[in-house]
């Protein structure tokens, strides 16, 4: 199956919903960790020392660092991207561990592994991180950085401190979301990468993110059966050390996990297979190497040289077509320049940050709004150019912005108004129905030229579209936080959002939603915000 016949299979629709028939087996409800059951566990510091900078700051990204990576800052990067950052206990004692990054339906299917080289006070080696007990667990001794290298056909990896690899567990997700499971790897991986990237940078370790590799070696070098676990980024951080040496080739390893259902492991294949997850997205069944979908061809170096070669000619490359219309009409509001500071340091914002479950329809200003859409469009290092996804909002209550449909040019950061008018319900209706989406005082529709993706980067496009507004999500949740009002994802019904936009989006597809608005509880922070108090007293 192409990506495109994935997406298309996966549109939720009215009909969709109603007709899915899909209900939860609580009895299989996935467990949210990954526990390697014969390992060693190896305690990281509880002491963190989280960057003294400002969210803003820490999103616009700060220049390469020169730090030597430390074991506390490593354990400070892995806390605030993938850590337990709050614990809610439900009536009939049901507790959910709450992470550092908004998921969807906190299922947490995304796992994090280290391939250390040099990190003061940790031996080489890969590592898997476990945030329910805060530790790592070793997978294999000695520097894999050649061998990932090489699977990433990217040198860096080989001559810097250390390398986070992310991955998605199917299953994880496909237990509530079935086929739609695929698309959520990559926002909950973006999510979590908005944090990463923000931490990572803020400590100096110059954070570069690299989508590009062979699948079935990156996943053979982490030791996943690929019909669970995929291997989804790599995000190089640290100083450039001494090269690492070249290594043979690696033998297999297969290390026993506790299995995440109580049917056992082997039931979790055909569990994820029985929701359509894995046969819904293209899979090259007569290739074991080739897993998922857009994997690269088990011919690595020309295929990403040619990749390379199409985002020179990308379409989002040059300039975007809408920025060649006339700006300073009527139909185009000026934002205010954003926020430089918004007052809240990065890891009280990280451990602040929760989905806010109701909005109140109290505006945000047009300041709180701009900073938002700035910080969801910051660029970042990476293997991949920035810019595959364009903003589309509902405005419902932004001071100084008429409500209405717009679309966001962060080239000139103003909004193009695309139709004036109350769209509250209208938004509700787009996002599935939930009122999240009609009370937020306004709500980001991330949208991509798909088929032009698909056109330059192959299959992996789609990976690429729906990372990249994840990140931008993500960020944006980072910075409503910042200043004090909340954020959600949401989802939506495809169609109907492109048609919303159209004729200005006509052949585009909607990508990922996030609501944006003051907490219907008072107006402040998010109704999540008495789950943060663990770690520090009542305000
Ligand atoms: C990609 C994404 C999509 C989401 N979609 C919805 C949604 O459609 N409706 C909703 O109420 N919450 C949605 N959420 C919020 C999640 O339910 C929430 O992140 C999760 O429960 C974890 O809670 P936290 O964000 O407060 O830490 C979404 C979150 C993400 C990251």
């Amino acid at each position: 199956m192409t990506a495109r016949e994935y997406h298309d299979r996966t549109a939720h629709s009215p009909a969709s919903v109603r007709t899915s028939g899909h209900t939860l087996e609580w009895d299989i409800k996935p467990f949210p960790f990954k526990v390697y059951t014969e390992l060693p566990s190896f305690a990281l510091p509880r002491e963190l020392d989280p960057p003294a900078i400002d969210t803003l700051a820490a999103i616009a990204g700060s220049p390469t660092g020169g730090a030597t990576l430390m074991l506390s800052q490593l354990a400070t990067v892995l806390y605030h991207s993938a850590g337990v950052t709050k614990r809610k206990t439900y009536p009939g004692g049901g507790e959910v561990l709450f992470r550092a990054a908004a998921s969807t339906g906190a299922l947490y299917q995304t796992e994090v592994y280290v391939a250390v080289g040099r990190v003061a006070g940790l031996d080489a080696g890969l590592y898997h991180f476990s945030p329910g007990d805060f530790a790592l667990r070793r997978l294999r001794a000695g520097d894999v950085r050649d061998a990932l290298a090489t699977a990433a056909g990217d040198d860096s990896i080989a001559s810097r401190a250390a390398t986070v690899l992310l991955t998605g567990i199917y299953w994880r997700n496909a237990w509530k979301y079935q086929a739609r499971a695929y698309r959520h790897l990559f926002w909950d991986s973006g999510t979590m990468l908005a944090n990463l990237l923000a931490v990572a940078g803020g400590l100096g370790l110059a954070p570069r993110v690299l989508t590009g590799f062979v699948d079935g070696e990156v996943n053979r070098l982490l030791g996943l059966d690929p019909a669970r676990e995929v291997a989804l980024e790599l995000i190089v951080i640290g100083r450039e050390t001494s090269i690492a040496p070249a290594g043979g080739a690696l033998e297999a390893i297969d290390h026993p996990t506790l299995p995440l259902s109580s049917w056992g492991v082997a039931a979790e294949t055909t569990l994820a297979a029985a929701r359509d997850v894995r046969s819904a997205s293209p899979t090259a069944r007569a290739d074991p190497e080739n897993t998922g979908l857009g994997s690269h061809p088990p011919h690595p170096r020309p295929a990403l040289q040619a990749l390379r070669a199409g985002w020179e000619h990308s379409p989002s490359a040059g300039e975007p077509a809408a920025l060649a219309r006339e700006t300073g009409g009527p139909s185009v509001v000026a934002l205010p320049a954003p926020r430089i500071e918004a007052g809240r340091g990065l890891a009280e914002t990280i451990q602040r940050r929760g989905s806010t479950r109701q909005f109140g329809q109290a505006p945000l200003t047009a300041e709180e709004l701009a900073t938002v859409l700035w910080a969801a469009t910051r660029g970042f290092e990476a293997d991949v150019p920035a810019g595959l996804v364009d903003l589309y909002l509902i405005v419902n209550a932004v001071e100084d912005v008429a409500a209405g449909a717009y679309h966001y040019q962060p080239a000139t950061h103003t909004l193009e108004l695309l139709a004036a008018g109350d769209f509250r319900s209208r938004s509700s209706y787009l996002c599935l129905e939930q009122p999240l989406g009609g009370d937020a005082a306004a709500v980001i529709y991330f949208l991509a030229r798909l088929d032009d993706l698909l056109d330059v980067f192959g299959d992996r496009g789609y990976r690429l579209a729906n990372l990249e507004a994840g990140l931008a999500g993500g960020r944006a949740y980072l910075a409503a936080y910042a200043q004090g009002f909340g954020a959600s994802g949401l989802t939506f019904y495809d169609a109907h959002v492109i048609e919303f936009f159209s004729p200005h989006a006509a052949g585009k597809d909607a990508i990922f939603v996030t609501a944006l608005g003051r907490s219907g509880a008072g107006g402040r922070v998010t109704i999540e915000s008495n789950l943060t108090l663990r770690r520090r007293p009542p305000a």
